[in-house]
């Protein structure tokens, strides 16, 4: 017996749309036909006039927990992404204590168990935490992350030393290694020295961060990961500048993609004044001409996905005169479809092309293909039921996300998703949440259907030198 069955939408997958309704049994769609020709189900829901995608995949959210709860737990992140058309997330380590061992990796699956969208666990790699990788696979972590570049948690960045050793233990997995791509020597070497000067203002986050921390660190992880074979990730691309080294390491067939973030896309340096340091986010919101590379770069596929980098602080956390105190990034991930939503609204944008950036390719990239990422006989039912035409304005106040404070303050949007469902059950309904939904979330399963890891150099690994066969 069918479940549910969603009547009278237009299905937009990533390369076309059709009218069809769409049936689910369980946790999968069961069925998608001719509208009126599913037969009956437990529930019939009309929504006729609404478009249908695959939920958004969002590789790159903070909920904080455990450690820094009173900024965001599993919970109200989960939450936040239900309202937000958000079906799967990827949560960073840079919690307290990071997730860098398989007793830390445990206790934040047990953390997890709150949440009400699916979602993966990032494992850390650190300088000081090689050792533990091995574990972190076997515990079934869903990817690794890496900070290059120092931000929120202070995590020290590892040495080039120990990176490449990283990418040799993690490159056999197939497991992708996504990369805070920033240079933590030239960060720290500028930003003491514009301290030490007394400059404060909002804009030197840009000065102690240009682009060439950016551009200097995806080409060395590009040569790493071309070196031990491994698959790389450059999260939160900010500059026309690193999209150079990607395109060149995408070229020479190393197995990288890209992603940004709204307010790459939306915020640019004109934004400082008014802003202040809510907008201090890492890496730093950059040029106009940042913003339009990186639009184009999104168009034609060198940037492969939007994620958000929810990364929620308290208002006394964000605001503050003086640049250095102020704690980086801001809540996203629901506010992320609206925001591109809007622009589908204004022909920047085909909604074909928003359902490969925000579910396709995700789900691709990550190995949670063809399980999730679109809308077919057999896929999770992981959905995002839009009403293309309706306007809100994004106010902090009403965020689900703990962190009330956002760069967007008082944006009008056009289109917002009207129903969330993970596999098969709402967790978002007519703009409400569905309680009693904790719970629901589970952990992913990567590496489906991708093409087997091809480690290279193998006969120079650390761990062959070392006869270290295990
Ligand atoms: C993130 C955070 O607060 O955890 N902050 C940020 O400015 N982006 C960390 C990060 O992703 O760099
Ligand atoms: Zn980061």
């Amino acid at each position: 017996m069918t479940d549910l069955i969603l009547t009278g939408g237009t299905i937009v997958h990533e390369n076309g749309r059709e009218t069809a309704d769409i049936a689910i049994t369980g946790d999968l769609i069961s069925a998608i036909g001719a509208p009126g020709s599913l037969g009956n189900a437990g529930e019939i829901v009309d929504v006729t006039g609404h478009h249908i995608i695959p939920g958004a995949i969002d590789m790159h959210v903070h909920f904080r927990e455990p450690g820094y709860t009173h900024k965001e737990d599993w919970g109200t992140g989960t939450q936040a992404a239900a309202m937000g058309g958000v079906t799967t997330v990827f949560e960073m380590p840079n919690t307290h204590p990071p997730t860098r061992s398989v007793v830390e990796f445990q206790k934040k699956q047990d953390c997890a168990k709150k949440a009400c969208v699916d979602f993966g666990i990032y494992g850390l790699l650190a300088e000081d935490n090689i050792d533990e990788i091995d574990g972190l696979i076997a515990a079934g972590a869903n990817a690794f992350k890496c900070f290059m570049g120092n931000t929120f948690g202070n995590l020290p960045s590892p040495s080039t030393g120990a990176m490449l050793e990283g990418f040799e233990k993690i490159a056999a997995s197939g497991l992708r290694i996504s990369l805070h791509a920033e240079t933590a020597s030239i960060m720290a070497w500028r930003q003491a020295k514009l301290e030490a000067a007394g400059l404060n203002d909002p804009l030197y986050h840009i000065a102690a961060r240009p682009e060439v921390v950016a551009i200097e660190a995806v080409a060395r992880a590009a040569i790493l990961a071309e070196w031990t074979g491994a698959r790389i990730h450059v999260l939160h691309i900010s500059s026309a500048g690193e999209l150079r080294p990607l395109a060149e390491a995408k070229a020479r067939g190393v197995d990288v993609t890209g992603e940004t973030c709204p307010c790459y896309l939306f915020l640019d340096s004109r934004d400082y004044d008014r802003l202040g340091s809510i907008i201090r986010v890492n890496p730093p919101v950059r040029e106009e001409k940042d913003s339009i590379a990186i639009w184009d770069a999104l168009q034609t596929g060198i940037v492969d996905m939007i994620a958000t980098d929810h990364a929620p602080h308290t208002p006394e956390e964000k605001k503050n005169d003086v640049i250095w105190q102020a704690d980086c990034g801001f809540p996203g991930v629901e506010t992320q479809m609206p925001l591109m939503l809007s622009e589908v609204a204004a022909g920047r944008m085909t909604l074909e092309h928003y359902v490969k950036i925000s579910s396709a390719n995700p789900a691709r990239a990550f190995g949670l293909w063809p399980m999730k990422g679109r809308l077919a006989v057999g896929a999770h039912a992981d959905i995002a039921v839009l009403d293309l035409a309706r306007k809100e304005a994004v106010q902090a106040a009403r965020l689900h996300s703990r962190g009330k404070v956002t760069p967007f303050e008082g944006r009008e949007t056009i289109g917002a998703p009207v129903h969330t469902l993970v596999r098969g059950q709402f967790v978002q309904r007519d703009r409400a949440l569905v309680s009693d939904m904790a719970g629901h979330g589970r952990q992913v399963t990567a590496i489906q259907n991708m093409p087997e890891a091809k480690p290279v150099n193998t006969d120079m690994t650390l761990a062959h030198l070392l006869g270290d066969t295990a």
